[in-house]
């Protein structure tokens, strides 16, 4: 059945290569994902070698842990790792590894300036019928698209983490994205055994507009003076996961960058904790450690007036 808003598969264009840009903690992910399902060459971009070899190690590890588990055979395995590559961006290397790809995705910071820019360099040497996605979680696809000369074939195309365990994949559709773009990412969304949705182009789509508000409402039990602990041991048995481990799993930094987004575009109705955004200044990834209890720099963090 075509999912919702879905135009005519029939005019989906095949994916034959991915590009990646960014090779971060969703970055890296996408590629596992992408090769394990599409089983086409992927290659991961960032701007400096350290973090490129780290995303290619990150999916050759993962790949080794699902043979180890004998979820795949060594044939696939090694097939699935020749096929992930990492290039520099920006230079001429990466520009090179992208050229022939069809189907590009971004996973770099959330700033649309530099996502704007990301797109104006990749659009440079990919062919005007590439499709250029963003996992963007929380900016519009239109204003990402408007300076580009084929904006037509940009669309959002949102993961949740952990990628390989969360079924869905919020499409965004900006206002200009065309059919041919949409019935690509639907397809390509089916391929990746994902849970396709349409989603309209408004800050943070479905899933993280909501999420905004639950972490809005328990950052403000937490500025308030409860614990984190506390707040989450409430949980327990309730959600899948207490609300500030969900936090230092999608990292504080997208969160709290979700929030402000929100808190623009409906000043009424999202708060920004500024103990988060102390935390986010502090640079700390994630509220636990990996003993699982808080962090105690972060909890003198929370505690600051
Ligand atoms: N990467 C890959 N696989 C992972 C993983 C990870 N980080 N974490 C867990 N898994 C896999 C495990 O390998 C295991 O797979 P298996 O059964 O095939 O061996 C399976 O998930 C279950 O893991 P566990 O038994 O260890 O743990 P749980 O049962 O507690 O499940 C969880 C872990 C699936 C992460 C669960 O806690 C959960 O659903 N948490 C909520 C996650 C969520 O809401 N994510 C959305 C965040 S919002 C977002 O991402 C949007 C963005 O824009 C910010």
């Amino acid at each position: 059945k075509r999912p919702a808003g879905a135009p005519d598969r029939s005019l989906a264009r095949p994916v034959t290569k991915v590009g990646i840009v960014g090779a971060g903690l969703m970055a890296s992910q996408l590629a596992l994902l992408f090769v394990r399902r599409l089983e086409v060459p992927v290659v991961l971009t960032d701007l400096d070698q350290e973090r490129v070899d780290k995303g290619v190690a990150y999916v050759h590890a993962e790949i080794d842990k699902l043979l180890a588990k004998g979820r795949i055979g060594g044939d696939k395995a090694n097939r699935h790792k020749a096929l992930v590559s990492g290039a520099l961006s920006g230079g001429a290397e990466g520009v090179d590894a992208f050229s022939d790809a069809d189907f590009v995705i971004e996973a770099v910071f959330e700033e649309m300036s530099v996502k704007k820019q990301v797109f104006a360099d990749v659009e440079k040497t990919v062919s005007p019928e590439c499709i250029l996605a963003t996992n963007t979680s929380s900016l519009s696809i239109t204003e990402m698209a408007a300076d580009l000369e084929h904006p037509e074939r940009v669309v959002g195309f949102h993961f949740f983490n952990p990628v390989a365990v969360m079924p869905l994949l919020e499409i965004v559709k900006g206002e200009r994205t065309d059919d041919a773009t949409l019935a690509t990412a639907f397809a390509t969304g089916k391929a990746l055994k994902k849970t396709t949705i349409l989603v309209k182009d408004s800050p943070s789509f479905i899933v993280n507009r909501l999420l905004g508000r639950f972490m809005g409402g328990v950052g403000r039990i937490v500025d308030e003076g409860t614990p984190v602990p506390v707040v989450d041991s409430a949980f327990a048995g309730v959600a899948p996961m207490p609300p500030f481990m969900l936090l230092s799993l999608v990292g504080p930094a997208i969160a709290l960058h979700n929030n402000e987004t929100l808190h623009r575009a409906f000043p009424d109705r999202f708060y920004v904790s500024p103990a988060l955004e102390r935390v986010v200044a502090a640079r700390k990834a994630a509220y636990y450690g990996p003993d699982g209890s808080l962090d105690p720099e972060v909890e003198a963090l929370l505690e600051k007036p």
